[in-house]
């Protein structure tokens, strides 16, 4: 393809196709094909003439002192970037649309802006009077954030580098922001992907950090911040379930710090609220004894966290049972009803079978097996587990049940919070709580079978 030739690129995986159809014969997305200009292939003589220049190389070691994070003091926030930001550094906050990014992103801002920590919030989505109206309502209108209201990325950079870089520069969102070099309409994968370029080049040339806001649809029919995640440092997510105020910061991919670690707000009125003790919030109330619930012992990042497994075992009057899963993999409840099934002889695989997560926590941990064992049971038997105890233990398909890691901090945790037994891998010691140590799972199908107490 010549120079300056269009291409129809799918806005959903990136394909690049000479003709446009309704579907992308790569990814079978439809409508997603965008008439897009596509760059001049290496070989060609237009890149041809280019030549590079050549830099020095340097050592790994550090010179000097290493650059100092930007805590931003909201701490929920910092312990998932890992300590605060780092300077040069570009982090992409992703999540759907209402989820509640702009408020976390002014509350962070705000809470770092002092007059020596220059923080920069450009919002591209909504007028200044909409910004200040909500940080307004978050009580921060006093803090020395600067506003911007702005979606060319070339204004953007033109304003900002006037004066002394920032320390912090929040883009929110990068969907509205547009290069003028680029011929496509605002919010395709090639703006999206052109301004980000711009911005984190921006962002190295200057060590201001900058945040990126980006919207997440799940048809995927917008260009989203999935196009820009391999040319950012961070990656965010920002999730929660309607109806629910509990919303949860989790760091898909962080050049500088772990993964696994996540953040707990509270959606108020008033803002977003850290949850600084989240085992609480996600228990919720439990003075019934309902049968088909436990509680399980889990661990996220670094933090132990309780949460509440439900589970509902019904006949089924069709040929093919129900299955509906919430926040759990479906594929574990289908492996942890076939064991079930197969190592305990309990014939619940014929039966509608929904699993819920409570609080609209999602739990990826295998060590959630055994709780969700537990619920299932439970609610198969019609026999409620006892009221102060809590679950953990992988399962392995033989039925046996594995130890989980740091069971020493999911039971310090349970302990804490008034829970006085605890159901787990056999070889687990703990202090202070009644261990029922479990073999494998025909050992727990008879543990709930005896009356509880
Ligand atoms: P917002 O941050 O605008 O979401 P996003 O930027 O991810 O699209 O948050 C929008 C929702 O949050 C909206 O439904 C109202 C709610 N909200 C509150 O409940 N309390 C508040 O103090 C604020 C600012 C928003
Ligand atoms: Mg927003």
């Amino acid at each position: 393809m010549a120079r300056g030739a269009l291409a129809f690129v799918c806005q959903s995986c990136g394909s690049a196709h000479a003709k446009w159809s309704g579907q992308c014969s790569d990814c079978g997305a439809w409508n997603t094909l965008i008439e897009e200009q596509a760059a001049p292939p290496a070989g060609t003589s237009a890149r041809r003439s280019v030549k590079g220049r050549p830099f020095a190389l340097e050592s790994l070691a550090h010179s000097g002192e290493p650059p100092k994070r930007r805590a931003t003091a909201v701490a929920e926030f910092d312990r998932v970037t890992g300590g605060g930001l780092v300077p040069g550094s570009a982090l992409l906050l992703g999540g759907d649309p209402g989820v509640g990014k702009s408020t976390l992103i002014l509350q962070a801002l705000a809470a770092f802006a002092k007059p020596k920590q220059t923080a920069i919030y450009i919002s591209g989505e909504e007028a200044l009077d909409q910004v200040r109206l909500r940080a307004a309502r978050m009580g921060v209108a006093k803090s020395s954030v600067q506003l911007g209201s702005a979606t060319c990325v070339e204004d953007i950079l033109a304003t900002i580098s006037a004066g002394s870089p920032p320390d912090i520069l929040a883009i929110d969102s990068i969907q509205t922001i547009w290069t003028s070099a680029l011929e496509a309409a605002p919010g395709t994968i090639a703006q999206v992907r052109t301004a980000t370029q711009d911005l984190v080049r921006y962002a190295k040339a200057s060590g201001t950090a900058v945040i990126l806001v980006g919207h997440v649809t799940k048809d995927g029919q917008i260009a989203g911040p999935k196009a820009v995640e391999h040319l950012v440092d961070a990656v965010l997510y920002f999730e929660g379930e309607r109806g629910h105020q509990f919303r949860i910061l989790r760091a898909v991919k962080n050049r500088f710090g772990a993964t696994d670690e996540i953040g707990v707000f509270e959606m108020t009125g008033t803002g977003l609220n850290e949850v600084a003790n989240p085992s609480a919030l996600f228990l919720g109330d439990r003075s019934g004894l309902a049968p088909g619930a436990a509680v399980f012992a889990g661990i996220e990042g670094t933090r132990p966290l309780l949460s509440e497994i439900q589970a509902l075992v019904s006949p089924s009057s069709y040929g093919s049972p129900r299955r509906a899963v919430i926040g759990w993999d479906s594929g574990r409840l289908a492996m942890i009803l076939a064991v079930l099934d197969a190592r305990a002889g309990l014939g619940i695989s014929s039966h509608d079978i929904y699993l819920n997560v409570a609080g609209g926590l999602k739990i990826a941990e295998p060590a959630a097996d055994l709780a969700a064992a537990a619920a299932l049971i439970s609610s198969f038997t019609g026999r409620p587990l006892p009221k102060e105890c809590v679950v953990f233990g992988e399962v392995a398909l033989s039925g046996d049940v594995r130890p989980a890691s740091q069971a020493e901090a999911r039971l310090k945790e349970a302990a804490k919070l008034g829970f006085t037994r605890a159901v787990v891998p056999s070889g687990t010691k703990a202090e202070g709580l009644r261990l029922e140590r479990i073999a494998d799972v025909r050992a727990l199908a008879k543990l709930l079978a005896e009356p509880s107490g």
